[in-house]
This record gives C-alpha cells, sequence and structure tokens, in this order.
C-alpha cells in the first residue's frame, strides 16, 4: 500500500495548455479504470479551464477515484473581470486548484500577493489551494495546508518551453526543503515535490518521509506514462 505509514500521496497531473477536449477524454478512459483503489492515494489531474467540464462528467461516468483541479483561478470574486474565472463557479468543476506556478509568475507577473487572494477566493470557496513554491525564501499564505515545491531549474520544459531544460532535483534536498517548510508553517502542511517526475524517479521522492507526494507536468501527458507512475506508488 501506497506510504507504508499511512501517510496521504498526491498524485497530480499538470497538463498546462495541452490537449483538445477528445484527448482529454481519451486520458480520462485509459487512466480511470487503472487508479489504484487505495485510501491514501490521491490522483486529480488538472486539465485547461476549456476541458473542466468533460473531465468531470467522464470521471462521474466512469466513477474513477480521480479529482479534478483547475491550473489557476481569478484574485477577485465574481463581477466584472473579464477573462478571469472566479472561484465560486470553477467549485462546480473542481476540487483544487494549483496557484502561483512559476510559469505563471514568471509569464504572467504573478506576485506572492495575488497569490495570496487567489488563495482566499479558493478557500471561501471550499477548493483546495496547491500554492507552488520556488525556492525556501518563496511565502506560504497561511490557510495553506498544501503546497508544491518546485524549483525553476526542475521544471522539464523551462520557462521558454524548451523541452529539456530542466532537470529533477535530488531526492535528498527536495525532503530536506519539504521538512524546512514543515517546521517553519506546521507540522501538518502537506508537500509535495515538482519537476521532471516520471516513472523512472518518483520512488526516489515518493519514499522520502517529508514528502506527500508529486506534481507531474510532462510526464503527465501520455496516459501510459501515467498509469506507470500511480503503479510505483501504489508499491510502495
Ligand atoms: P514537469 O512540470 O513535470 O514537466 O517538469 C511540472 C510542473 O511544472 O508542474
Amino acid at each position: 500500500m501506497a506510504g507504508g505509514d499511512n501517510k496521504s500521496i498526491w498524485i497530480i497531473a499538470n497538463w498546462k495548455s495541452n490537449k483538445t477536449i477528445a484527448e482529454a477524454l481519451d486520458w480520462v478512459s485509459k487512466v480511470g479504470p487503472h487508479i489504484p483503489k487505495v485510501d491514501n492515494l490521491k490522483v486529480v489531474v488538472c486539465s485547461t479551464f476549456s476541458c473542466l467540464s468533460e473531465v468531470r462528467k467522464a470521471i462521474q461516468v466512469g466513477s474513477f477515484p480521480l479529482m479534478v483541479g483547475a491550473q489557476d483561478l481569478s484574485p477577485f470574486a465574481a463581477g466584472a473581470y473579464t477573462g478571469e474565472e472566479a472561484a465560486q463557479y470553477l467549485k462546480e468543476f473542481v476540487d483544487l486548484a494549483i496557484i502561483g506556478h512559476s510559469e505563471r509568475r514568471y509569464n504572467f507577473g504573478e506576485t506572492d500577493q495575488m497569490v495570496s487572494k487567489k488563495v482566499t477566493q479558493a478557500v471561501e470557496s471550499g477548493i483546495t489551494p496547491l500554492v507552488c513554491v520556488q525556492s525556501e525564501q518563496t511565502p506560504i499564505p497561511s490557510s495553506c495546508s498544501l503546497i508544491a515545491y518546485e524549483p525553476v531549474s526542475a521544471i522539464s520544459t523551462g520557462l521558454s518551453n524548451t523541452p529539456g531544460v530542466g532537470r529533477a532535483d535530488n531526492p535528498e534536498s527536495a525532503d530536506s526543503i519539504a521538512n524546512h517548510f514543515k517546521e517553519k508553517y506546521q507540522k501538518t502542511l502537506e508537500v509535495i515535490y515538482g519537476g521532471s517526475v516520471d516513472s523512472q524517479n518518483v520512488r526516489g521522492f515518493i519514499s522520502k518521509e517529508s514528502i506527500d507526494g508529486v506534481l507531474v507536468g510532462n510526464a503527465s501527458l501520455d496516459p501510459e506514462e501515467f498509469i506507470k507512475i500511480m503503479n510505483v506508488c501504489e508499491g510502495l
């Protein structure tokens, strides 16, 4: 069973800006039946906004133990904010939202203040915020109980979106940073690791004491590879 001490293990797919609705549904139909039915494994797929509704429906029809996440949300409540997705409406589709991903911070100028506002909106709407932190210095809003440590240098596509730029952090250093966050904020804070995670290296991260799961970008796009990642986690 995943996590011998019964801690929860998060496996979160971040598709980024990829997949048509047909591709998204194909992924759900392939991955859904292979999700291990163990209580402490929490599997989430974060699709684009345009796929959320169909992905949600397909999961319900298949009765798959798969949660749905957004990759961002509005820092404001509903109103005159053209182009934004307010948490209160997103709640119809998602359980969780990624907030403060480095690609949003660097490409769209997202600041710690905006991250904090987004976390407030998520929490008020009953969406679990997953705040991405890039270093030990990144502040974490107090209402956060789940963060992803993702050093920018480890993200597979790099910020220039050039495949192959990133190199996964080593599990020992990621574990020590996860532990640092738990000591600094709260022992119950869950810390997952992200950055070039795949089926070959996931075991090293998941087996570390302070790491509570993984955020998987590029390797989550291929259903077969994602199934392999889940199988490794189930076997631990
Ligand atoms: P990667 O992306 O797994 O492709 O490195 C992770 C992320 O950016 O969340």
